[in-house]
């Protein structure tokens, strides 16, 4: 994990009203606070529902809050007539950092495409906006043995056009579909193997530099009770998390896996 931070995002999804978001960010701050959470250690993200970002933002700067957020989604295009999108620059006023690019959901339920993926990825970064690129394989794909290739083909699509310099500034995360929400977790050793080989490839299109730099997260029904073998794998820089997101306490605890027993 050479000099990169580790990184938990929880993914809120469509859960939690702006109401909502400022017990769940308070009681997870408190949480951490009581640890003595050291962002140096590892990064603490929330990605909440567009109507929540603005609440998030007054908490987090009003009270000096260590956690960084950002969107779920972005539209690809900066401004004009497109009907319920969200720019870029509206993420960046409102204080994001991160924003989530091509996650299977949005994949599977607004057909987003490899190019549309790659589109929304470079408008982020256009705007100094970390993307979260997510890939991952369903389950008739794993069942084959596709999982490498297939998850590779995400990566380069989502990856077209994107200069090496921009490795440090982005983040892939692997999201096996079978696993999401499922209770079903990848195996460390699963995990890893493709986390292994999206570095692999981030090396092959650009250079070592570039592949030690990009953070790779794993995603999909993690929980405190198996985060702490997932990061012991050495591509695993991290997680996105979303059921175990809603809850603080459990959130605060991966947040905080280096203080848990393996
Ligand atoms: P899960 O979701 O942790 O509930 O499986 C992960 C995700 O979809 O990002």
């Amino acid at each position: 994990m050479a000099g990169r931070v580790p990184l938990m995002a929880g993914n809120w999804k469509m859960n939690l009203s702006h109401i909502d978001a400022l017990g769940c960010l308070q009681k997870l701050a408190w949480t951490l606070a009581d640890h003595h959470y050291d962002a140096a250690r590892s990064e603490c993200v929330v990605l909440p529902p567009f109507t929540d970002l603005r609440t998030v933002q007054t908490l987090v700067e009003g009270d000096r809050l260590p956690i960084r957020y950002g969107a779920q989604d972005v539209s690809p295009h900066d401004d004009g007539a497109y009907t319920g999108d969200i720019s870029a620059d509206m993420l960046v006023k409102l204080g994001c950092t991160y924003v989530v690019v091509g996650h299977s959901e949005r994949r599977q339920y607004h057909g987003e495409t490899d190019e549309i993926v790659n589109a929304k990825a470079r408008r982020c970064l256009a705007k100094n906006l970390v993307p979260i690129i997510c890939v991952g394989e369903g389950l008739d794909v794993r069942k084959a043995g596709d999982q490498v290739a297939y998850t590779v083909a995400q990566v380069r699509g989502a990856l077209a056009q994107i200069p090496a310099s921009a490795m440090a500034d982005l983040v892939i995360a692997y999201e096996p579909v079978w696993a999401i929400g499922t209770g079903e977790v990848a195996t460390p050793e699963d995990a890893q193997e493709v986390c292994g080989a999206i570095r692999a490839t981030v090396a092959e299109l650009y250079d070592a530099p570039a592949s030690e730099a990009v953070r790779i997260l794993y995603g999909g029904s993690v929980k405190a009770g198996n985060i702490v073998a997932l990061m012991a794998k050495p591509d695993i820089d991290g997680a996105l998390v979303g059921g175990a997101s809603l809850n603080p306490e459990e959130f605060a605890m991966i947040t905080r896996y280096y203080d848990l027993p393996m």
